[in-house]
Parts: structure tokens; sequence; C-alpha cells
């Protein structure tokens, strides 16, 4: 009993002083809200993230109008959200069209996307994979010369709302290939916030070795309520950025049944409450959790958003 006690790492030895958060809820959280923000609104959120923060902020999206009305904006939104020194917004991108609004709007940053199971694929991009991973080879190269940062998503990784269960070496291969093709992070998604931590652990574990360990974020959707426990998981493993949605905020509108993302209050809250540092301000994240709300018309979900920053040990 001794020797295994000695032998044994002790949990938590392998985490950082730091960790990142990318905050996606102007985009994963908006486009999937019922309500049509106004641009100011918009603006006022981008405002309340930064004054929080928050310095990886993905503002928009330049998909189509048409499949995503709710950010048929993006172009005004990318033109007129102020980003303080230091702060960097990016924007969703699904192809070189995408590029052209980003490179008019003078965006610093895309985040390409693409899902590891085809039928989501198909309804998410009205492509097959392989002709995304073409119309994505299009439209990273050119990003990358006219100089911006190119972000990667693989999406349905913990699993496919139409097909189930998704082959984790499938999936990481998709990454590997958006890492080559010039993306400098690619953020493995579960879309429909299905995961459980064994399973992270081998999606995470087959990530590190395919991928530089800070090549690799997870972006969980809390739909069952694991998505924090996964990314403990994930920063016990090596992973030191993570995607979030103040308020837990959002959802793909073509993954029918998936809730918003991981709260960036509740991320927050653990991190710190884990002596790990974010640079985000808590009481002003939760202000700026007010302003969402607000926005959308709705309460949200996120748990110290409703509780409070206060910890009882405090
Ligand atoms: P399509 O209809 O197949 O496009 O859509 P197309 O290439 O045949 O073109 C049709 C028309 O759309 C043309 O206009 C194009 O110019 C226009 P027309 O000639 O008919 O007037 N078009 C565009 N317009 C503006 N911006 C563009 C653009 N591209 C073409 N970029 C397309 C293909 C990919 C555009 C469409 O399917 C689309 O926009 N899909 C986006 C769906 C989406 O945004 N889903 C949610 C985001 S992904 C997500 O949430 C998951 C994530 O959070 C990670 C996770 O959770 O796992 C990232
Ligand atoms: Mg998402």
């Amino acid at each position: 009993m001794l020797a295994k006690l000695i032998l044994m790492p002790a949990l938590f030895d392998s985490c950082p002083d730091r960790v990142s958060i990318y905050e996606v809820s102007p985009r994963d959280g908006l486009q999937n809200e019922r309500a049509i923000v106004s641009l100011v609104d918009k603006l006022r959120l981008v405002d309340a993230l930064v004054a929080a923060g928050l310095t990886r902020v993905e503002i928009t999206s330049f998909v189509s109008p048409r499949w995503i009305p709710q950010l048929a904006d993006a172009d005004d939104v990318a033109k007129h959200a102020r980003a303080p020194e230091g702060v960097t917004f990016s924007a969703l991108c699904p192809n070189a069209r995408g590029l052209e609004r980003a490179l008019a709007a003078n965006i610093p940053e895309i985040a390409v996307f693409m899902s590891a199971s085809e039928t989501h694929n198909k309804r998410n991009v009205n492509h097959t994979i392989t002709e995304t991973l073409a119309a994505l080879e299009e439209t990273i190269g050119p990003a990358r010369a006219a100089g911006l940062r190119v972000r990667g998503y693989v999406s349905t990784v913990w699993g496919c709302p139409y097909e189930g269960d998704v082959d984790p070496a499938r999936a990481i291969a998709l990454a590997g290939r958006l890492h080559e093709m010039g993306c400098y992070q690619v953020s493995l998604g579960d879309t429909i916030g299905a995961g459980t931590p064994r399973q992270t652990a081998e999606i995470v574990r087959r990530a590190l070795d395919a991928l530089p360990g800070d090549a690799i974020a997870l972006h969980m959707h809390d739909t069952r309520g694991t998505a924090l426990a996964n990314i403990v998981v994930g920063l016990e493993l090596g992973i030191r950025t993570f995607d979030a949605s103040v308020g837990g905020m959002g959802g793909c509108p073509y993954a029918p049944g998936a809730a918003g993302n991981v709260a960036t209050e509740d991320l927050t809250y653990l991190l710190h409450g884990m002596g790990i540092a974010t640079g985000v301000d808590l009481a002003r994240l939760i202000e700026a959790g007010r302003v969402a709300s607000s926005i959308v018309g709705r309460a949200l979900p996120g748990k110290v958003l409703t509780a409070g920053a206060k910890s009882l040990r405090a």
C-alpha cells in the first residue's frame, strides 16, 4: 500500500500555473439564440468580455447569412469591434468567400471548421469532408499569406448527433491535417456535449501523440453536465487552452439537441479555485454574463452567474 502511494503521482501535480481561455460567446453563443441581437448589443457584449480580461474572443462568423441569420451583420461587427492592445479578435470562416470578408473587415485571425463525422459535416456546411478539406486548403494558405493567424475546429469528436460514435483516430487524423495545413491550434469539439472523462483521456492522449500540446484546445459543450469534468482531465494531461462561452450560451444549429458551451465564469471559478491564473476578473466576467443575458432576453444556464463568485471557503 505504502509503495503504491509513493509510486503514484499526486493528482493535479502536472497542472499549470496559467491557462488560456478562448471566448466564443459572440459567435457560438449568439448563433444559436432565437433572438436576433442588434449590432450595438453585440458590441456591448464584446466590450464587456474584453473589460473582464479575456484576450482571445471569437466575435462573429463569416458564414452564409442564409445559414446563420443571427450573425448576418458579421462584417459590421468585425469593422466596429475595438480590440485594445494585447487582445485578439477572430471570426469563424468556412471558405474563401469568408476569407474575403475577413480581409475586408481587417480581422487578424480566422477559425476554420469541419466535422469528424460525414453526416454532421454535410448538414453543417453542405459538403463532404473531402470537399471541405479542399475548401479549407484554399482558405488557410491564402489567409496565412495575407498575414492572418488561422485556428481550426474539428467538431463531433466525442460523438455525432446523426451517426453516434465517432472513431477518435479519424478525428485526430483530421486535426493533424488542419495543423499541417497551417492552423496554429486545433480545437477539438464535443459539439453535442456527450463526452465523459475516460473517453476524454483517450482522445486527449491520441491528440498529444499527434500534435504539440500547445496546438490543441478543447471546446466542450455542456449538454449533459460533463464539460468541467472533461476539462479537468484535459488539464491534467497537458491541455492549456479551453474554449468557453459566457453564461453557457451556444450550440450548433445543425446539431439537434446540443446545448451551450461550458460557461466561461464556471471554468474561471474552477481554474482560480485550483490556483491556475487566467487573467480574467471573475466579478467583471459575471457582469459580462449579465450583459449577455439581457441582450438575448433570457436567463442563461451558467452556474456561477446564478450563484455568484464568492467561494464559501473564502
Ligand atoms: P452553400 O449553400 O453550399 O454554398 O453553403 P455555396 O458555395 O454553394 O454558395 C451558395 C451561396 O452562398 C452563394 O451566393 C455564395 O456566394 C454564398 P449566391 O451566389 O447564391 O448569391 N456564400 C457565402 N456568403 C457569405 N459568406 C460565405 C459564403 N460562402 C458561400 N462564407 C456554406 C456552404 C459553408 C457557406 C454554408 O453551409 C454555411 O455557411 N454553413 C455554416 C453553418 C454554421 O455556421 N454552423 C455553425 C458553426 S459550426 C459550430 O458551431 C461548431 C463549432 O462551434 C465547434 C463545435 O462545437 O464542435 C465550431
Ligand atoms: Mg461549438
